[in-house]
């Protein structure tokens, strides 16, 4: 084996190695932890108006929009009034309007978080929730 091929095969498989170190990101490959990656977007974009019914600071009552509870792991399974179980399919992100409705152009009605209501999610953040619902929509520990 010459020196050329050497260097090469010694820079292929440390890299390898790189890629094996390091923390959990939103790539197809790497599973999503509900918990640490996903819960914190939907708690940022999300639980401002899907949260199970509950009184406010000022003691207003607050009910979940759309019937759909994210606080939850019973309510994101038992899905929103319209779209029922068709809002978390698991292994389908494409089938979940739990993700399709992020996926939309902000001036449809069905676009989450609504247009003016709250910061769109990023393109990481939304490659993250197409990652998690396509590797099963999993919680772990969290219910
Ligand atoms: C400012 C309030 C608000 C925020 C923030 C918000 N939503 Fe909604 N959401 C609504 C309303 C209102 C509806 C009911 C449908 C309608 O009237 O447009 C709804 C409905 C939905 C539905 C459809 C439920 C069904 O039964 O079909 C999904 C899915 C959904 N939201 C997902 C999300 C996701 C995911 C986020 C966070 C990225 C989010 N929403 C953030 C207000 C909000």
């Amino acid at each position: 084996m010459n020196k050329y091929i050497m260097t090469l095969l010694v820079a292929a498989s440390s890299s390898g190695l790189a890629l094996l170190a390091e923390p959990p990101v939103a790539q197809a490959g790497a599973k999503v932890d509900f918990e640490k990656q996903m819960l914190p977007v939907f708690k940022a974009k999300c639980f401002k108006c899907h949260q199970k019914e509950h009184t406010d600071e000022k003691g207003a009552l607050k009910k979940p929009k759309g019937g759909l509870v994210m606080d939850s792991a019973e309510g994101l399974k038992k899905g929103g009034k319209e779209s029922k179980e068709k809002t978390l399919v698991a292994g389908k992100a494409d089938e979940s309007t739990l993700y399709k409705s992020v996926m939309l152009p902000v001036s449809d009605d069905a676009a989450m978080p609504p247009d003016g209501k709250g910061d769109p999610l990023t393109d990481a953040e939304k490659e993250l929730l197409k990652n998690w619902i396509n590797q099963g929509a999993e919680f772990g520990a969290w219910k």
